[in-house]
């Protein structure tokens, strides 16, 4: 959605925009693009590896673009440290990159053999085994179902506990066919969706504390923006577009921030064509008042 998202931002020259979640950059080079000659870019993410392909793909852009190896939840002290009273727009596309999906080899998609890693930075935090290998039944059966939104989840958590008293989950394969036994052979009919798929999106949340970043970054970004500076936010699931939705509107009624998307902006049928991953997209957008 490059194109809904250089109109949310109100992308022109001589502005500052943060890439909170950058990724390749492909919506930084977009952004770059539309502010020449003198928008600056700031771009943000988590995952080492995928600076080093944006880093490359915004090289021509020069002195105009700097990256960071920094959560989102991490702007303030970027704020600080460069002395800067705000920014005039931010952008957050959240969830995986399909780099991370299909080449880290990080155990994100369950279509591989992968170790069972799901940490968007590698030298932080806990991996997703474990996670499965050390947490309480009640501890995983919470996350699968708030996470994951899984109505089986207490039997794929003590399938889980069961299995790992055998030995320890390493590989996203391990899961998988823990899955598919702890549902027997009637799981799958119950939807179109493999039995995997919701526990995967619950552990991959829970490793990266996706949604209290989220929060946390709710709760700061109005102090980020300079008056009248734009926040276009893209979530995949309706545990992050809730949040969003809630924030904003709630910023309207306090007088903070006016809502430019009363409803979400979704994805037109030709870029679901080319990008399927991007059929759950939506778009909200947001102005600070001046
Ligand atoms: C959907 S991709 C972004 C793709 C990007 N918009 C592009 O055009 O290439 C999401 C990215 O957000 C990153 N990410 C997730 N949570 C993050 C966080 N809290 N702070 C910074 N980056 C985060 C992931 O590592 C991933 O690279």
């Amino acid at each position: 959605m490059v194109a809904e998202v250089l109109v949310g931002l109100n992308c022109r020259p001589g502005r500052l925009y943060v890439d909170g979640t950058v990724g390749e950059g492909g919506h930084a080079a977009a952004i770059l693009d539309r502010s020449t000659p003198d928008g600056e870019l700031w771009g943000l993410d988590q995952d080492p590896a995928v600076l080093q392909t944006a880093t490359a793909r915004l090289a021509h852009h020069t002195s105009r673009f700097h990256l960071y190896n920094y959560s989102y939840t991490q702007l303030g002290e970027i704020l600080e440290e460069k002395g800067a009273p705000g920014v005039d727009g931010i952008l957050l596309d959240l969830g995986l990159s399909s780099h991370q999906l299909h080449q880290s080899h990080r155990g994100f998609s369950f279509l591989g053999d992968e170790p069972l890693d799901m940490r968007f930075n590698p030298q932080e935090g806990v991996t997703a085994a474990h996670l499965l290998n050390t947490w309480p039944p009640e501890g995983l059966e919470r996350i699968f179902k708030e996470y994951g939104e899984e109505p089986r989840s207490r039997k794929l958590a003590r399938g889980v506990v069961e299995a790992r008293r055998r030995a320890p989950f390493r590989t996203t394969q391990d899961l998988v066919r823990v899955m598919s036994q702890a549902l027997g052979p009637g799981g799958r009919r119950r939807g179109r969706l493999h039995p995997a798929t919701r526990v995967f999106q619950a552990l991959r949340i829970a490793v990266n504390q996706e949604l209290d970043q989220l929060d946390f970054f709710l709760s700061q970004a109005p102090a980020w923006l300079l008056p009248e500076g734009r926040l276009a936010i893209i979530s995949y699931h309706s545990l992050e577009d809730r949040r969003v939705k809630q924030r904003l509107a709630a910023w309207e009624q306090a007088g903070v921030m006016r809502r430019l998307t009363r409803k979400p902006l979704t994805p037109t049928t030709a870029e679901v064509a080319r990008n399927p991953r991007a059929r759950s997209a939506k778009l909200r957008i947001a102005e600070k008042f001046s």
